[in-house]
């Protein structure tokens, strides 16, 4: 008999909620997101959140069981978010599954948000659409022993890299095989998403700043400013985005943009969201050069040490997964990069958070029977492998 597992999600700015079967199919997964709300005060405020997620929480369950046609008691399992991610926010998803669990009599299991991201690769939409990345690669390049061209290239073979890079987290996780984990890097100040979103708040463009700056890179020189890679000393796998954002700093400072900057702003006061058409024509073409170039420089902190972290540890596939997943800068170069195995990245609406992910690391959980108990607590800080 199939299993269906609701997912609930609420560790950040997203209130979610899904139901998956068998860990693989996603029969319903909604995403009420909390953005804008969030978005006039350039982050996510954390005491708005849980407010929102307090209102969003029980029409984003009845939604999830609605569109999958699936009755309380037709689930195996409910699975919550345990952590990391903001106290307050975990606390209203956690509370909830707990109340249903207990009032159904339905088996509760705890998922590190981190290890959901790492899964959003593994359900069969999600590898679909991987497959169809694997093909066109292998479409482009000469075939190769071991290469994603081979017959399980639509198909996560362990150990992975899985690189898990999002607003919260940047790290690097060799995958074994049973799905356990060991940490090989991760950043020391900024993850890889604040340093887009701060880079896009200093310069007008708003909250979240990723999606902005990936639509106008395209349109600027990724060469002309030049950025120092960090040099990182201990772990060389570990991250540092600090760097380049105190770097464009000071560019900005140098070059006398504070006109555009505040003509960029004054249309967000005016609860305008500006399409990118509109966005470019108020970004003069030194500023498109300057985000064109600082994108490219974090996607090439983010590929040198997944690779090297991937030869490191022998593996057959490369996840990478998180918010900035979603990056076509960072999917061309991945694929483009002639790797000797598959890149898998999660399906549209799979990179962002998600409680489909949620649902489907959990499934692992329930056939081992790794259950939860109500003294189950929200983690701020807790951590994989
Ligand atoms: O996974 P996610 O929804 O939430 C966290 O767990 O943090 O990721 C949100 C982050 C934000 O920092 C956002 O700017 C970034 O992902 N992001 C992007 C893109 N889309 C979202 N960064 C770069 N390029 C994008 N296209
Ligand atoms: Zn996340």
């Amino acid at each position: 008999m199939s299993k269906r597992i609701l997912g609930i999600e609420s560790s950040c700015d997203e209130t979610a909620a899904a139901v998956v079967e068998d860990g693989t199919r996603i029969l319903s997964s909604i995403v009420s997101s909390q953005m804008a709300t969030h978005a006039k005060y350039g982050g996510v405020v954390p005491e708005l959140a849980s407010r929102e997620h307090l209102r969003a929480i029980v029409p984003a369950v009845r939604m999830a069981l609605e569109e999958s046609s699936t009755k309380l008691d037709d689930l195996a399992a409910i699975a919550v978010t345990q952590g990391p991610g903001l106290v307050g926010s975990l606390l209203v998803g956690m509370t909830y599954a707990k109340a249903l669990s207990l009032a159904r009599q339905i088996p509760l299991i705890a998922v590190n948000h981190i290890e959901g991201h790492i899964h959003a690769v593994v359900s069969q939409y999600a590898s679909q659409y991987a497959s169809q990345y694997a093909s066109q690669y292998a479409s482009q390049h000469a075939k190769g022993p071991g290469g994603p061209d081979s017959a399980n290239g639509d198909k996560v073979e362990l150990p992975a890299l899985a690189l898990v890079v999002s607003g919260g987290h940047t790290h690097l996780f060799e995958v074994r095989e049973g799905f356990s984990y060991r940490l090989l890097g991760k950043t020391r100040d900024d993850a890889a998403g604040e340093a887009f979103d701060k880079v896009g708040k200093l310069l007008g463009f708003g909250y979240p700043g990723g999606p902005v700056i990936d639509r106008l890179a395209p349109f600027g020189n990724p060469r002309a400013v030049k950025f120092t890679l960090a040099k990182m000393k201990g772990n060389t796998l570990d991250f540092s985005f600090s760097g380049i954002k105190t770097a464009v700093l000071r560019w900005v400072e140098a070059h006398e943009m504070d006109a555009e900057i505040a003509v960029r702003r004054a249309l967000l006061e005016q609860n305008h969201h500006p399409s990118v058409e509109e966005w470019r024509s108020l970004t003069p073409a030194r500023t498109l050069d300057l985000l064109a170039s600082f994108q490219y420089t974090v996607i090439e902190e983010l590929l040198r040490r997944a690779i090297r972290s991937a030869e490191e540890i022998g593996a057959r596939s490369l996840i990478i997964s998180g918010g900035v997943a979603c990056n076509v800068g960072l999917r061309t170069r991945a694929l483009a990069s002639r790797l000797p195995y598959p890149v898998f990245f999660p399906a549209a609406g799979l990179s962002t958070d998600n409680a489909a992910m949620i649902a489907a690391a959990a499934f692992l959980k329930f056939e081992r029977g790794e259950f939860a108990d109500f003294g189950l607590k929200a983690q701020a800080n807790l951590a994989l492998a």
